[in-house]
């Protein structure tokens, strides 16, 4: 594995909306970098291939992202469903919904982008063959209540995949497993709905829908992306909460360093894709 020098790149890179919502509000100019950076791990990538195909989107068929981003997967539906199809992105966020706006118009898709949140979908309900949320459910505080949406704008028989990353899974090393564990809890802390990865299943089955599979794939960083940014910036703040002493934090970081000068470095956080169905 490649790796860069760690602490020195300012994205946050395990990918999988890997850090609480803040942070993106503290690199706002950096948001659509980081989400392209994030779209680029191959863990993402080939989860994604699963998705799509465990979702068949055939042509003629209304489909829709919640939470999109830059739309690279309403793209790919656009692709799919056709000229008599749909493709639909919502997102809240007024910047990356330009900038799917703005791709768009680059590309000449017919995915179409509208603003919205997970929490009120602005469509009927039966509205979809399909549905796509992905990476989105660890910042809810009531992951449930946009369970229960999907499932409302979903067709009878309607496919959706939901996937997200799972904090409780999250490996750091090298490093003392003592202060790793610091780390990885401050990280937990600071994310809105850390263990989503492991809810996705149980959320989607109180809202109605019947689980059909389960995929999953560990997001592990290689060099050049910043996932030692990410560490140190946790590390930082596990300092701060007082569970790790600064020299702690800096052996930490040249364990890292050694790690990755080395090539003896593994930062990874696992994410879950469930495919779900709604009963006809
Ligand atoms: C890590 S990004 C993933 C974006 C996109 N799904 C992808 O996979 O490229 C997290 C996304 O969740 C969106 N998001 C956060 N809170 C949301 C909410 N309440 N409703 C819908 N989307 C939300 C963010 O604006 C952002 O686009």
């Amino acid at each position: 594995m490649a790796n860069s020098s760690v602490g020195t790149v300012p994205h946050d890179g395990l990918g999988s909306g890997s850090k609480p919502d803040r942070f993106d509000r503290d690199g706002q100019d950096q948001l659509v970098d980081v989400q392209d950076l994030q779209a680029a791990l191959p863990g993402v990538r080939r989860l994604r291939n699963w998705a799509q195909d465990a979702l068949a989107v055939q042509p003629g068929e209304s489909a829709v992202d919640i939470g999109s981003g830059t739309g690279s997967e309403v793209f790919t539906f656009a692709d799919r469903v056709g000229p008599t199809g749909s493709a639909l992105g919502v997102e809240p966020d007024p910047r990356l919904l330009a900038e799917a706006e703005r791709r768009v118009r680059q590309s000449g898709s017919t995915a179409k982008f509208v603003s919205g949140d997970a929490y009120g979908l602005p469509f009927g309900s039966e509205t979809f063959d399909v549905a796509l949320c992905e990476r989105v459910f660890q910042h809810l505080t009531s992951p449930a209540r946009a369970a229960g949406e999907i499932a409302r704008v979903l067709k009878p028989g309607g496919r959706v995949v939901v996937m997200d990353s799972d904090w409780g899974t999250a490996v750091v090393h090298p490093g003392d497993r003592a202060v790793v564990h610091e780390v990885i809890e401050t990280m937990i802390a600071g994310t809105t709905n850390p263990f989503a990865g492991r809810r996705l299943a149980g959320q989607l089955t109180a809202a109605g829908l019947v689980v059909d599979d389960i995929g999953s794939h560990a997001l592990i960083q290689d060099g050049g992306i910043g996932a030692g940014a990410l560490v140190a910036r946790i590390a930082d703040m596990s300092v701060a909460r007082g569970s790790i002493t600064e020299q702690q934090r800096d052996q930490l970081i040249a364990d890292l360093e050694a790690g990755a000068a080395s090539g003896d470095i593994h930062l990874s956080v696992t994410i879950f894709a469930v495919l779900a169905h709604k009963p006809a």
